[in-house]
């Protein structure tokens, strides 16, 4: 079952491909401070590429520069490129964009409140992304169809409760309707930032694999943030982990789980113990905290946590090279 929008593309072409993205912003002064540097990673037809890292890392500006939602107008792209299905974002012209937004890519957020309309109801929210992004559904149908969306993102009885107000929904609920939301437009990309972190666990689990259902039945690609692994064992394909503003390691997901050649994609397991079968009496974790982008190190930034630092990670910038198969940023790794 594979919706128009989903499947239209060349397969030869990845659906999103970042390439060498920096992003910055301008504080007080005006001087603009980078966050994330030359980022670069890339979305097949029909996959899910996790981007995990703690918080602060960089995950949702770069998955805001690649909708083009960076905050205004401080926020920027620096330098580097985003195609989606081949085509140039970067540049786009913003009425270009506003058509691109919704029917070929869309956004669930952490907290669904900030981007629901707090002063219409649930079904008139599905029905509006199906006016602006769907020609095809005559304005009488709309109402029918809205309501299959949500049903279709698991919102519980839509006929009789679609029409409250996001503020009557639980947490769950107003990330179903966003999810409708974002069906609605039958893009070729999902973005979701870490749709799950607000939910309790029941319902994350609920929401993981409505997720995964609805990418395979749509054939969507999806670029899903989050910072925990498990949730990245459940999902991806691919896998890119992001340190302070880098791609410090990229790979296929069942083999970058299996043997994590970062230390901190191995710091990120050992704090996710849903994957960790042995018995363990106390909850690993990774001391420190990431930098803030204007302390970001020169050399590797990730030298003043990391347990095999020494003095020639602080000589210089660390670049990505391949190890077996993957492109890792560390000067150890594989060896
Ligand atoms: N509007 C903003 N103005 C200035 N700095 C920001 C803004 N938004 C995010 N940042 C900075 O960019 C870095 C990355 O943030 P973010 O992408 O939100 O991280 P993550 O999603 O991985 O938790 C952080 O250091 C954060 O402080
Ligand atoms: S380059 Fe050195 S400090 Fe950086 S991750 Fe590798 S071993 Fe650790
Ligand atoms: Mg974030």
């Amino acid at each position: 079952m594979g919706a128009p929008g989903a499947s239209s593309g060349d397969p030869g072409i990845p659906v999103l491909e970042v390439t060498g993205l920096s992003v910055g912003f301008a504080d007080a002064t005006g001087a603009v401070v980078p966050v994330t540097a030359d980022v670069s990673f890339s979305v097949s037809a029909g996959q899910t590429l996790s981007l995990v890292g703690e918080s602060g890392c960089g995950k949702t500006v770069t998955a805001s520069a690649v909708m083009r939602l960076l905050p205004h107008p401080a926020g920027r792209i620096l330098s580097g490129s985003v195609r989606l299905g081949g085509r140039e974002v970067t540049d786009l012209p913003l009425p270009v964009l506003y058509g691109l937004r919704g029917s070929q890519m869309a956004m669930v957020f952490q907290e669904p409140m900030t981007s629901l309309n707090p002063v219409r109801t649930a079904l008139d929210q599905v029905m509006e992304v199906l006016r602006l992004h769907r020609a095809e559904v005559p304005a009488r149908e709309r109402r029918a169809a809205a309501l299959k969306l949500l049903e279709e993102a698991e919102f519980p009885d839509p006929a009789r409760r679609a029409a409250s107000y996001p503020f009557q929904l639980s947490g769950g609920m107003r990330q179903r309707v966003m999810i409708a939301m974002a069906l609605a437009g039958q893009p070729r990309l999902l973005i979701a930032d870490e749709p799950t972190t607000a939910l309790d666990v029941t319902v994350q689990a609920q929401i993981l694999s409505l997720l995964k259902r609805i990418r395979a039945e749509h054939g969507m690609s999806v670029l899903y943030i989050t910072h925990d692994m498990a949730v990245v064992s459940e999902i991806a394909d691919e896998v890119a982990v992001m340190y302070a503003g880098q791609v410090v390691e990229t790979g296929p997901a069942a083999r970058l789980l299996a043997e994590p050649l970062h230390p901190y994609t191995r710091g990120l397991l050992a704090c996710a113990p849903r994957l960790d079968s042995r018995p363990r009496t106390r909850l690993e974790s990774i001391p420190g905290a990431v930098p803030a982008p204007a302390e970001y190190p020169a050399s590797c930034r990730f030298a003043d946590r990391c347990p095999l630092a020494e003095a020639a990670c602080r000589a210089a910038p660390v670049a990505l090279r391949p190890v077996r198969g993957r492109q890792v940023r560390c000067i150890k790794a594989g060896a």
